[in-house]
């Protein structure tokens, strides 16, 4: 394990990423161009929530194995290993990824590459991206050939990230020499030799394997969501369907709860930047597929606004809204295209008074959406709210008593948006419940 590493940005991705290799034992540098972020990482405070990830933080700052700095000659001294984790958001009014962080690191370092080490990208990129940046690189840096690129997807999930970066379900790296693959292997020997299984492959597929499994993921919540649409209007009950569905090996459980939708920095933006980039290879109909399934996804949104307007009689002018959960998901405080902020909103613009809470996505929400009210509580939240609307499954809104809340509320009024309540529960309080896909 003689590598030294640095790792180049250091969002969600990146700083899990550096803190975990530093965990393993490796000396770390990670980079940010971002001076406020760095200087919070060195002082050991993460700048997101993350489950887990501050005490791995903190133990490795301590014993001296990480360090964090904005500087890319430190980087470049540094480093025989550059993991590139900046992010790849989507391009405002366009589908396409905005390559322009990818593209600013390989500008930055390749030209302060003055001895053999490999550049490993993990970011979300499209198709081709590998080839073109491996061009730069040896074209920028005064060690021509032997600055060399790899691709090396990431998977991690937000609030499992600790878990998935130090027991991936797999490792898939995108090489073109055996020099490359031997490095990825030295660097992934602590979970090769755990059984992680490692797939060598060339750049194309390495980043297609990434882009794809995101594109599968959000076609399965799709999916059950366009059964919970067939549900609704059949007056079943998708939450059984999902279940019975779950029992078939073939198809299993996983990413099957009917809902609200997927969102995040992640799934939408991904499914968007792999149709746009088909379009330019001229495979546009191959996953014309993923409109239809973008399309589905924002329809939950704007079901979930009209069973709200519904359950008030048909207006939000003048009443009040008591929305749980902000962040796109539980375990989380990202706020990125989250669906329960799109709700919020709209209904605000519909004149509903809204006032949202949620355990750690508030002041993020705040920031983004100063027009909405916020709560320090689920109570304080629904205070007073005609109708109460469950949108991001924190636990502490599953384990809600329904009999408890009720005392809050003006009106007992609930719609859940990720059937995470039991409505038997709810109903035999009083509550009024409905839910997406359930009669
Ligand atoms: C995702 C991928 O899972 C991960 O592999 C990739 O590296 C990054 O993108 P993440 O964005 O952290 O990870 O969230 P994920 O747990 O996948 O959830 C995505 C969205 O789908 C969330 O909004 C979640 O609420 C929603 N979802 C998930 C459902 O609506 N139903 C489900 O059954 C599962």
């Amino acid at each position: 394990m003689a590598q030294r590493l640095t790792v180049i940005g250091t969002g969600y991705l990146g700083a899990t990423h550096a803190a975990c290799m530093a965990e393993l034992g490796y000396e770390v540098l990670g980079i940010d161009v971002d001076a406020d972020k760095i200087a919070r990482l060195s002082a050991g405070e993460l700048p997101f929530y993350e489950p887990g990830l501050e005490p791995i933080l903190r133990r490795n700052l301590e014993n001296g194995r990480l360090r964090f700095s904005t500087s890319y000659d430190e980087a470049a001294e540094f480093g025989d290993v550059h993991f590139v984790c900046v992010g790849t958001p989507q391009k405002p009014g366009e589908y396409a990824a905005d390559m322009s962080y990818v593209d600013d690191t390989i500008t930055a370092l390749a030209p302060r590459l003055t001895r053999a080490c490999l550049v490993i990208g993990k970011s979300t990129v499209p198709v081709g991206t590998a080839e073109r940046l491996s061009r730069r690189l040896a074209r920028l840096s005064p060690a021509g050939d032997l600055a060399e690129l790899a691709w090396n997807p990431e998977f991690l999930r937000e609030g499992y990230a600790v878990e998935d970066t130090l027991h991936p379900d797999r490792i898939v790296i995108g090489v073109e020499s055996d020099r490359a693959e031997k490095v990825l292997r030295d660097v992934y020997t602590p979970m090769t030799s755990e059984g992680v299984p490692l797939i060598v492959t060339d750049y194309a597929t390495s980043e297609l394997v990434k882009v794809s499994a995101n594109a599968f993921l959000a076609t399965k919540i799709s999916f059950i969501n366009a059964m919970a649409e067939v549900c609704e209007a059949a007056h079943a009950d998708v939450t059984k369907l999902s279940e019975a569905l779950s029992h078939d090996d073939r198809i299993g459980g996983k990413f099957l709860g009917a809902g609200l939708g997927f969102g995040g920095g992640c799934l939408p933006k991904d499914i968007r930047a792999f149709m746009a980039r088909a379009g330019e290879l001229g495979v546009d109909q191959a996953l014309s597929f993923l409109r239809e399934v973008d399309a589905i996804n924002i329809r939950r949104r704007i079901r979930m606004v009209d069973l709200a307007r519904e359950l008030l009689g048909g207006s939000f002018i003048g009443r009040t809204v008591g929305v749980l959960g902000a962040a796109f998901k539980p375990n989380s405080d990202d706020i990125r295209d989250s669906p329960a902020l799109d709700v919020a909103t709209s209904i605000r613009a519909q004149g509903g008074q809204v006032t949202v809470f949620d355990p750690q996505a508030l002041e993020n929400a705040r920031r983004a959406h100063p027009e909405l009210g916020y709560g320090t509580s689920a109570q304080d939240a629904v205070a007073d709210a005609h109708v109460v609307l469950l949108l991001t499954e924190w636990k502490e809104f599953r384990d809600l008593d329904p009999e408890e809340l009720g005392a809050f509320v003006a009106e007992r009024n609930i719609v859940d948006g990720r059937n995470a309540l039991d409505p038997e529960r709810w109903r035999a309080a009083g509550w009024h419940y409905r839910a997406l896909g359930r009669p």
